[in-house]
């Protein structure tokens, strides 16, 4: 998969990929990420990518010509484009997954007070992290380029994706290490009997009971 990411900060993304999972996935070429930095792409001679909004208001708004001529650089007939805003779909663990199917994504992130609403009618999808506003859309890009990596094929074992929360409308069940007694807190006997079937059971129902008291509305699904 090839991501590239639309930013006037691109010194925010400089570390963000190069640990873990992610780096990993870069070396093993299962993802190549760009960052393009759309002020080298504006007409002005001053580099300005921002102005005032029309019939007045705080703040400056993004202008949509850098915006719209790094899109139409980099986009080919398989590149999905994703706007980043407080006002998008929220981000669910099963959009990961069906983003992770794609080839190409382009990643806009917005910022300031916000970007001119013509932007709007390049994205296939408009997406929101989280019911809250952030300074822009670094953050939720990279909350989107973890989340979608790690489900990229190869790049971790299936089996753990498929446990992970949310698969099933279920929270993840609760895992132990050694040792078996820490500060008084056994590991749950089930797991120390070798028994397959009763650990699976087990499990199942725990993430059952996680759920009901944690996030009952994903039962109600
Ligand atoms: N930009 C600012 N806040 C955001 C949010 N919650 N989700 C996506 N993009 C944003």
């Amino acid at each position: 998969m090839i991501i590239d990411i639309l930013t006037l900060f691109p010194n925010m993304f400089s570390t963000v990929f190069e640990e873990s999972i992610t780096k990993r996935a870069k070396e093993d070429k299962k993802v190549t990420i760009n960052i393009h930095n759309f002020r080298d792409y504006t007409d002005d001679p001053h580099h300005k990518v921002d102005d005032t909004p029309y019939g007045g208001g705080a703040g400056m708004v993004l202008m949509a010509q850098p915006i719209f001529d790094c899109v139409e650089r980099l986009k080919t007939k398989n590149s999905k484009v994703i706007l980043l805003t407080p006002s998008g779909i929220p981000y669910k663990q099963k959009m990961a997954y069906d983003l992770s199917l794609e080839k190409h994504l382009i990643i806009i992130c917005g910022h300031y007070e916000g970007f001119d609403e013509r932007i709007r009618t390049l994205a296939d999808l408009e997406i929101s992290i989280g019911d809250y506003v952030l300074t822009g859309g670094e953050i939720p890009a990279m909350v989107l380029v973890d989340s979608i990596t790690r489900l990229l094929p190869g790049v971790i074992n299936e089996k753990s994706h498929l446990d992970d929360s949310f698969n099933d409308n279920l929270l993840d069940y609760p895992t132990y290490t050694k040792p078996r007694i820490f500060r008084g807190m056994e590991v749950p006997e089930v797991l120390l009997s070798g028994d397959h079937k009763k650990i699976e059971e087990y499990r199942h129902n725990e993430s059952l009971k996680k759920t009901e008291q944690l996030r009952p509305d994903l039962l109600e699904k």
